[in-house]
């Protein structure tokens, strides 16, 4: 009885920050939002989410037992504000120099997402110089940044930063880029507009992967690429039931499936040996299939 009466609390504070948050949107930059589709291609049941605290994610005291009912409607609002919360803790380790500590990595490194900056993002410039030599872009889209952006390691005129957390949208607004506090879901990037658009470890968490890349195949340029780094022949069992964590598989049996719209030009697999404390992620380089197949 009292755990659901908690439960009830618990909603209801949410949703009043949630209301307080969209209220804070609408006076700020460069939030839209209109409607959102369905949930979909999530590997793990979303209606019932565990109920674990913050501070808990990816340290030995994170329980899972007590599970939630939500509706598709409550998913979403509890999304945004778990992908919120996740920003705050972890720019605050950055901000208190601790940051390395959690991840087990680079001192020397001031940001949250060490291991992209240190493995993926130079393995993915090597796989984007093998496959096209030389290749520099005018306009560029790397949405679900956090932290960190690829834009660090190509040159690129106009780039352009994306993240639902306010706060690491501000992070790297304060580090000079140009960024927009959007969902993949409803960007008000023109269509047929970039050359390239980036998503490093953001396909895995997003809830619907349908309309994330059908989104990203309307602003990318008939010509574009499209740069992408997925946690890889992972199993979702001990993230299994929470939210703004990851939500879907990617391995040899469905990686075709989940991007049957797109062709996959080059791919290299990081194994969870390069990256201590790390998972095992794919960096892949696809273009939109009606393109390359009618090359
Ligand atoms: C796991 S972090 C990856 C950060 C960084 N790109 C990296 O590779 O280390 C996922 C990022 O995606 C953002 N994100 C989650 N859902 C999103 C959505 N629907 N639209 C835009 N960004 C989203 C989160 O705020 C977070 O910054």
């Amino acid at each position: 009885m009292s755990s659901r009466i908690g439960s009830k609390i618990r909603r209801l504070k949410n949703r009043m920050r949630n209301a307080s948050n969209i209220f804070s949107r609408l006076y700020s930059r460069t939030f839209h939002r209109t409607s959102t589709s369905a949930i979909d291609n999530a590997d793990i049941d979303l209606s019932r989410v565990g109920n674990v605290s913050v501070e808990a994610i990816g340290s030995s005291d994170m329980e899972s037992n007590n599970v939630t009912e939500m509706s598709d409607l409550e998913i979403r609002d509890q999304y945004e504000e778990w992908t919120r919360e996740y920003a705050q803790r972890n720019l605050k380790w950055v901000e208190d120099g601790v940051a390395h500590e959690k991840y087990v990595m680079d001192e020397k490194i001031d940001v949250w997402h060490i291991a992209t900056e240190m493995f993926i993002f130079p393995a993915l410039r090597q796989l984007l110089d093998d496959t096209f030599p030389n290749r520099t872009f005018v306009n560029g889209v790397e949405i679900g940044c956090g932290t960190v952006t690829f834009f660090d390691h190509v040159t690129i005129e106009n780039p352009i930063l994306v993240d639902l957390a306010p706060d690491y949208c501000s992070f790297m607004a304060s580090r000079g880029w140009n960024v927009l506090n959007e969902n993949i879901e409803n960007l008000s990037i023109d269509s047929d507009s970039q050359d390239v658009v980036v998503c490093s470890e953001t396909l895995n968490v997003v809830l619907s992967l349908d309309a994330a890349l059908e989104e990203v195949e309307r602003i990318l340029k008939p010509d574009g690429i499209f740069l992408v780094n997925v946690p890889w022949e992972f199993t979702l069992s001990e993230y299994d039931g929470m939210l703004g964590s990851h939500l879907r598989e990617f391995n040899e049996d469905n990686i075709e499936e989940k991007f049957s719209r797109w062709d996959i030009l080059a791919r290299e697999v990081i194994p969870q040996t390069v990256k201590p404390n790390g998972i095992p992620t794919i960096n892949l380089i696809l273009a939109r299939s009606h393109v390359s197949s009618s090359n």
